[in-house]
C-alpha cells in the first residue's frame, strides 16, 4: 500500500474490463494529447482571420465548424467518452451487492458521514454529467464509477490524486497563520477533503456534496486511508454549517457545474461560515475572454455534447464581481500549472 493508501481503491470487476478502459484512456491521449494541437491551430488561425477574435464562444463555433475532420473530432471525444462510463457502470453492478455492502459497512465504521434521509436533492443536480449514466445523483454505484472515470479523464496524472495535493497545496492562508476547520465545497469522493487532512493533520476537516452516492464512496475512501475526515450531504448554497466556524473555504471545480442562480448564495454561505480573516480558495475553469479560440470552441462542445450544460454561464460570469458583492476582500486570480484558475478572497477581519 502507498502511503496515501490509495492501491486499495477497488478496480473494475475483470482484467478484460480494466484492459478496455486503458485502450479507451489511450484515445482520449490520441484525441487530445496528438490531434487537438493541430486542430486548435486552424481553429485560432481561421478566426484570428476573421477579425472577430473577441467573439463569444458560440460565434467562435459557428465560425470554424467548416474546417475539415473538426466533426470526427468531437464524435470522437464523445464517443470514448461514452464508452468509458458504460464500461465502468457495466463493471461496477456486475457485483452490485459487494459493492453497496464495502459502502455500508465504512459508514458503519466511521460514524462520519452525515446525511438527513429526508434530504431533497434538486432537479438541477440530477443530470447525466460528463455523460454519466445516472449523473452523481441517480446511481448508488456512482462514487466508484467517478473515481475511475476520472482516472481516464485525467490521463493518469491523478492516479494517487496528485492534482488534489497540487490545488489543495494552493490554500490561502488566513493572514494570522490559523487553520484549524477547512470545508471542502462539492468534494465529490473526498480526494482534495482526504489530502487536506494529510497537509493540516491537527484541523477538523468536512467536505459537502449534494450527492450522497459519491459521500458514500469518500467515506469508504477515507476509511480505507484512515483518514479522519467528515464528510456531509448539503448543497452549497444552504449550508448546515454554523457561523464564523472555518478558517477556510475551498471549492475545487465545483461552480461551474452549478446553475448560475446558486453562484451569488454559494459564496454569500461561504462568506456566512468563514470567520473574520478567514479565506475562500476557488481553483476552477478559466473566464472566457481569457481563452484563446480552439478552448472557446471546446468550451461549446462540453456544453453541447459533453452534458456541461452549466459551464458556459460560469465562464462568461463576472467571477470576481460576485465575490467582491459577497462581502469577500482582497480578490486575487492567478493561473495554475494545470489550464484551471486560482481565485482566492479574504473575509474582512
Ligand atoms: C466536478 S465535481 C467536483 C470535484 C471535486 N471537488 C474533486 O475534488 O474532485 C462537482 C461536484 O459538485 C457537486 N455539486 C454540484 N452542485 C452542488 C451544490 N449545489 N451543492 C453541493 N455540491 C454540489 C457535485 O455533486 C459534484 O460532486
Amino acid at each position: 500500500m502507498s502511503a496515501n493508501g490509495l492501491e486499495s481503491v477497488t478496480k473494475p470487476a475483470t482484467t478484460e474490463d480494466q484492459s478496455y478502459l486503458d485502450y479507451l484512456m489511450s484515445v482520449r491521449n490520441f484525441v487530445i494529447v496528438d490531434w487537438f494541437p493541430e486542430l486548435a491551430e486552424k481553429i485560432n488561425t481561421t478566426v484570428e482571420a476573421s477579425g472577430k477574435a473577441d467573439s463569444d464562444y458560440l460565434e467562435i463555433s459557428d465560425m470554424v465548424d467548416d474546417i475539415p475532420r473538426i466533426g470526427s473530432w468531437k464524435r470522437m471525444m464523445r464517443s470514448q467518452q461514452a464508452l468509458t462510463w458504460n464500461k465502468l457502470r457495466d463493471s461496477y453492478h456486475a457485483d452490485q451487492e459487494k459493492h453497496l455492502a464495502m459502502l455500508d459497512q465504512a459508514e458503519a465504521a466511521t460514524g462520519r458521514l452525515h446525511y438527513d434521509k429526508d434530504f431533497h436533492v434538486p432537479d438541477s443536480a440530477c443530470y447525466d454529467i460528463h455523460l454519466q449514466p445516472g449523473g452523481y445523483c441517480k446511481d448508488d454505484l456512482a462514487g466508484f464509477i467517478f473515481e475511475h472515470g476520472t482516472r481516464v479523464f485525467y490521463q493518469g496524472m491523478n492516479d494517487n490524486d496528485e492534482l488534489h495535493k497540487l490545488y489543495v497545496d494552493m490554500l490561502r492562508q488566513p493572514a494570522d497563520g490559523k487553520v484549524t476547520r477547512i470545508l471542502d465545497l462539492g468534494c465529490s469522493i473526498g480526494q482534495c477533503t482526504t489530502a487536506f487532512k494529510d497537509a493540516y493533520p491537527e484541523a477538523d476537516i468536512w467536505g459537502v456534496d449534494v450527492a450522497l452516492p459519491l459521500l458514500r464512496y469518500a467515506n469508504y475512501r477515507a476509511n480505507e486511508q484512515q483518514s479522519e475526515v467528515h464528510f456531509q450531504q448539503a448543497l452549497a448554497e444552504n449550508l448546515p454549517q454554523e457561523d464564523s466556524s472555518f478558517d477556510a473555504v475551498f471549492a475545487y471545480i465545483l461552480f461551474h457545474e452549478t446553475p448560475e442562480h446558486t453562484f451569488a448564495p454559494i459564496l454569500e454561505e461561504a462568506m456566512r461560515v468563514l470567520r473574520p480573516g478567514g479565506t475562500l480558495t476557488i481553483v476552477d475553469a478559466p473566464l472566457g475572454t481569457s481563452l484563446p479560440a480552439a478552448n472557446r470552441m471546446w468550451q461549446k462542445f462540453d456544453a453541447q455534447y459533453n452534458c456541461e450544460p452549466y459551464a458556459p454561464a460560469f465562464v462568461e460570469s463576472d467571477f470576481p464581481g460576485l465575490i467582491k458583492a459577497a462581502g469577500f476582500d482582497e480578490i486575487e486570480q492567478a493561473p495554475t500549472p494545470t489550464f484551471l484558475s486560482l481565485t482566492t478572497a479574504v473575509k474582512p477581519a
